[in-house]
């Protein structure tokens, strides 16, 4: 059977267009040499209450369970985190840096003429904040928000919003995420995937593979050039 052709593209947002481990050197700087340590828990706590929460049927957003999984992290590593405290590295969630060559592959991809989204756990307002800082305003044609759903990734709720908004189905859409969980539970869905991983994470152990597997977003580029339909012959 041919690959499909890709028509749209989706992002994850956090870890993927955007490092959530910027947060490293502002915890750092209040708790010296265990900023990484926090970062590297806070984030592992904040996906494993999006799970629990989704399966459980308790519902919160994105803010208020990436709160939750600071303060249990913080007692966990025995860090005295205060409010001030807790605020400060909560305001880190606005302006995470993206990773470097995000907006230029984000551009190229515009330039080919094929449109894009954030489908995303976070909050609209969280998802807003990063795309404004990181300069991102007006690349993308949907920021969708599970939010909507009030069901975290992975439920096909959540992943139907991508489909739903470019009324095109989940096969031509690549769905890139830097998440290996994401990358799986999407191809479960049914999107084509592209597993950003960076840092050479073995593949989920889930008897499910990404459509393709890479280390940067400029390789997405390369890949949807090969299959966009306005450049086939
Ligand atoms: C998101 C989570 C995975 O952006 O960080 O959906």
């Amino acid at each position: 059977m041919p690959a499909p052709p890709i028509a749209a593209v989706a992002f994850d947002a956090f870890g993927t267009l955007f490092d959530v481990h910027a947060v490293t050197a502002c915890a750092d700087s209040m708790f010296p040499g265990r900023g990484a340590a926090l970062s590297q828990l806070w984030r592992s706590k904040q996906i494993e209450y999006t799970f629990l929460r989704t399966l459980s049927q308790r519902y919160r957003n994105f803010e208020v369970v990436t709160a939750e999984a600071l303060h249990f992290a913080a007692h966990a590593l025995h860090l005295p985190l205060d409010d001030a405290g807790a605020e400060r590295l909560m305001a880190q969630y606005a302006c995470l840096a993206p990773f470097p060559e995000n907006g230029a592959a984000l551009r190229a991809l515009r330039e080919l003429g094929i449109p894009l989204a954030i489908l995303s756990n976070g909050t609209p307002a969280m998802i807003a904040a990063c795309v404004a800082s990181a300069g991102f305003d007006g690349l993308f044609e949907h920021i969708l928000s599970v939010d909507t759903v009030q069901q975290f990734k992975t439920t096909d709720a959540a992943y139907q919003l991508a489909p739903d908004a470019f009324q095109v189905p989940p096969s031509n859409i690549l769905f890139v995420s830097a998440n290996g969980w994401d990358a799986a539970g999407a191809t479960w869905f049914g999107f084509t995937t592209f597993w950003i991983n960076r840092s050479g994470q073995p593949r989920e152990c889930l008897g499910v593979e990404p459509s393709m597997e890479g280390t940067r977003l400029t390789e997405v580029v390369d890949f949807v050039r090969a299959r966009h339909p306005a450049d086939r012959p």
